[in-house]
């Protein structure tokens, strides 16, 4: 027995500003007569990140499959961990049907209550995982302190800076746009908001930060997250997270040159980038802290949601030319 399942797939070499051209859409049989231990799943929601676009240049060739996770239902199960029906998270990349072998590649949906399933992509995800650890593990926000996040109209940013803000810190968005900057200080209680297309952020950062800033998470890197280096306080700590603003360059020529060095040493700052895969094996903490956080109404997400499995390349287009709110995904299916 077999079925066909479609999947997107690299186009051309990607390089530069990704495009539509980036992507093609194929079919392909695929043999529904499960070995022992294996799942049959189909995609209920995929998951668009920015890691994707350094991923697909660095590590796919034409032709690779682009790599996602999703939240899939098991429709056929040779492995009593995933019952039919059961809702799995699947590492298993832009496709609609996938027979998975590699048990790696699955996890169980953790328990989301009232709180809509897609979350599981979201602020009660890997996205929510990010933010944990890289504000309590790195930035380590004490009350009181001065906290600037930039995207912090984002999937990331907007947890991040909410976990500060549950510390009791005061807390500066950075975003770019006003809708953004509304949102994240009317909605989310942020104390101010920088919008970086508008507003001069150093300037801003003065007025807001006029004692400098503690504890920096940074999701963009560029001239903002420069400016922000900058204005640090003594012995403050940045959480690079990511660098958005730059996933286009060549990395050996970012077209936007810091000089955040001077700073760095003068103010004594640790600085850490970090992966959130290095504390994968304890999400649980991760995700029982931020679902009290959920019930104590101190966190709360948004998600940009996208129909239909033809709209994939255009949902991950929209994380670089910016403007949604929260966490982007693509509904596939009810
Ligand atoms: N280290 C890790 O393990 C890890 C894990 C997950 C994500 N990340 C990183 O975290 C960052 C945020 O990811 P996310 O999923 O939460 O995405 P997101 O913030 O929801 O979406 C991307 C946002 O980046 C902003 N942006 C795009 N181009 C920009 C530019 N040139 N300059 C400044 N801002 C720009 C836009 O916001 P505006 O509308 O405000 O311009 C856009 O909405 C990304 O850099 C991602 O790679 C890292």
């Amino acid at each position: 027995m077999s079925t066909r399942s479609q999947k997107w797939v690299l186009a051309k070499t990607m390089k530069g500003s990704a495009t539509l051209t980036h992507f093609r859409l194929e079919e392909e049989d695929l043999s529904t007569d499960l070995q022992d231990g294996e799942v049959l799943c189909e995609a209920i929601y995929i998951s668009v990140d920015p890691y994707m676009r350094p991923y697909a240049e660095r590590s796919l060739t034409v032709g690779s499959m682009m790599m996602a996770e999703q939240i899939a239902r098991v429709l056929q199960s040779k492995n009593p961990r995933f019952p039919v029906d059961s809702l799995v998270l699947a590492n298993v990349g832009w496709r609609t049907l996938t027979r998975v072998s590699d048990m790696k590649s699955l996890r169980q949906l953790p328990i989301m209550g009232d709180v809509p399933v897609s979350n599981a992509l979201g602020m009660l995800g890997l996205t929510g995982l990010t933010a944990y650890y890289g504000m309590t593990h790195i930035c380590k926000p004490r009350a009181g302190d001065v906290v600037v996040v930039t995207s912090a109209g984002g999937a990331v940013g907007s947890v991040a800076a909410q976990i500060a803000k549950a510390t009791g810190c005061k807390v500066i968005g950075i975003c770019g746009s006003d809708e953004k900057c509304h949102w994240i200080t009317h909605d989310l209680g942020l104390d101010a908001a920088i919008n970086y297309k508008t507003d001069d952020v150093t300037a801003k950062l003065q007025e807001t930060a006029p004692n400098g800033v503690n504890c920096f998470f940074d999701n963009v890197g560029g001239d903002s997250a420069g400016a922000v280096i900058c204005h640090m306080a003594v012995g403050g700590r940045a959480a690079l997270c990511g660098a958005i603003s730059l996933y286009s360059d060549d990395i050996h020529r970012p077209s936007q040159g810091l000089s955040i060095y001077r700073a760095i040493v003068a103010k004594q700052l640790t600085v850490q980038g970090f992966n959130v895969l290095n504390w994968f094996s304890s999400w649980h903490e991760a995700y029982r802290a931020l679902y009290d956080l959920v019930l104590e109404g101190k966190l709360r997400g948004k998600e940009l949601i996208y129909e239909g499995f033809d709209k994939v390349p255009e949902a991950f287009l929209k994380l670089f030319q910016g403007g949604n709110l929260g966490k982007i995904i693509v509904k596939i299916r009810d």
